[in-house]
């Protein structure tokens, strides 16, 4: 039982929350119940398995699948589990096979999870076992489709459809799709992974919240600044003048943080503003981009200028640097951020340098920008493990939110976004039906 009893209802009201959101174990397991059993969670993206037979192994939730693409081109999400006596299949990240086998009684399965072959198959005569019966079957997630290549499962039955479950935010992934000029994208090796010591919505809380930036980065604002001023802006190679100033912007002022906008939508979602410069893709990919779309379509696609774009519950794009962070709760003070990084397919190399440098200055776990965002999440998770005061406060301009076609928006230093995310947190808690 939490701390004001069973009823999650009490644990979020409209402008603060309870504590023990989290950090109460029980409420974690529930969450991964209610929320990652039921929303449409990123598994991965389709470039991962581009040939019948390849997966890609994953959790959603506590359970662990597989992503794998099949004969006729169409990729499936199944439970990585043994339809004999319950053996996780394939202990690997990724690899291809014809049929999955499983490790300890050898059992086989079609990469559509249909039992293949049974050694000793008589054994069974005379009993129930039949393998046509899907009982008996690697199980399949009960949905999965696909967005612009983002594979997204969801395993229950009913809820919201893919694309009206991401609204007004698939207009994020269509700018990260956009930017290519084959109008395709592909993951670019295997993903970076940290292991946070927080719960999972702190780090979703973060993500919009153009308040700790001036705070949490001072050290990494002060670090590109110190860079700029020792090497002059001409100094600096094309790459990092085009990072080292974004990392600069970390500092903008409270009054400038107030002009950039935050957009939130109904489950969830939301994202904030940019400050790319177009100005600083390089010359030969513009001109790809315009070969391929023409002027104006080009400079269209070039004029999206958003950061982070929030998926709840399981990611987040920034596509002006081609990446995406996936998020995986392990326990309720742990949580896995996995980054990756993506090629614009058809454009030249050097625009693939650019998002592995902006990779390695802020998102990468070696970067001077992340550490002070962990920093902040071990702090909070330390302090609301704390007695003295059982509520969080999220009442930073509470009643001034916008409306504009049924989303949200508030300036950058609003607390809106994680308002909203709160109240979809409430709604998957505590509703039967989606
Ligand atoms: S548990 Fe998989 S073959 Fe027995
Ligand atoms: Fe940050």
């Amino acid at each position: 039982m939490n701390a004001i009893g069973d009823d999650l209802s009490k644990l979020v009201e409209p402008d603060r929350v309870h504590r023990s959101i989290y950090v109460d174990p029980a409420i974690f397991d529930l969450e991964m119940e209610r929320i990652f059993g039921r929303a449409w969670i990123i598994i991965g993206h389709e470039s991962q398995v581009p040939n019948p037979g390849d997966y890609f192994t994953t959790i959603v939730g506590r359970q662990p699948m597989i992503m794998v693409r099949q004969a006729d081109g169409s990729v499936r999400v199944l439970y990585n589990r043994c339809g004999h006596r319950g053996a996780k299949i394939v202990g690997d990240r990724t690899g291809n096979v014809r049929f999955f086998r499983c490790c300890y009684h050898g059992w086989t399965f079609r990469t559509d999870g249909q039992v293949h072959s049974v050694p000793m198959r008589h054994g069974y005569d005379g009993t129930a076992f039949d393998p046509n019966d899907p009982a008996f079957w690697m199980p399949r997630a009960a949905r999965t489709d696909s967005y612009r290549g983002f594979v997204f499962a969801s395993l229950a039955p009913e809820g919201p459809d893919l694309r009206t479950f991401l609204g007004g935010i698939a207009s994020s992934l269509d700018d990260f799709v956009d930017r290519a000029p084959e109008g395709r994208v592909e993951v670019a090796g295997r993903p970076f992974r940290v292991l946070q010591r927080n719960n999972w919505k702190l780090f979703f809380e973060n993500l919009n919240d153009a308040m700790h930036a001036l705070v949490v980065h001072e050290s990494s604002v002060d670090a590109a600044r110190g860079g700029i001023a020792r090497m002059g802006a001409q100094g600096l190679t094309s790459y990092a003048s085009e990072v080292i100033p974004t990392m600069d912007k970390n500092g903008i002022p409270y009054s400038a943080w107030e002009q950039i906008e935050t957009t939130a939508f109904e489950w969830g979602h939301s994202y904030l503003g940019g400050f790319f410069n177009p100005e600083s893709y390089e010359r030969s990919y513009v001109e790809a981009l315009e070969r391929a779309y023409g002027t104006e379509r080009m400079r269209e696609i070039l004029s999206v200028n958003r950061h982070n774009a929030i998926i709840y519950p399981s990611c987040s794009t920034q596509s002006a640097y081609q990446q995406l962070r996936v998020i995986r709760p392990l326990a309720v003070d742990r949580t896995m951020i996995e980054i990756y990084n993506f090629r614009l397919l058809g454009s030249p190399p050097d625009t693939y340098r650019r998002t592995l440098i902006f990779t390695n200055l802020t998102n990468s776990p070696s970067s001077i920008v992340m550490p002070d965002d962990l920093e902040a999440y071990n702090r909070v998770q330390e302090g609301l493990g704390a007695n003295g005061y059982e509520w969080i406060n999220f009442q930073r301009d509470f009643g001034r939110d916008g409306h504009r076609n049924g989303s949200l928006t508030a300036n950058a230093t609003s607390e809106m976004p994680m308002r909203n995310q709160l109240r979809v947190w409430k709604k998957y808690m505590t509703e039967e039906a989606l």
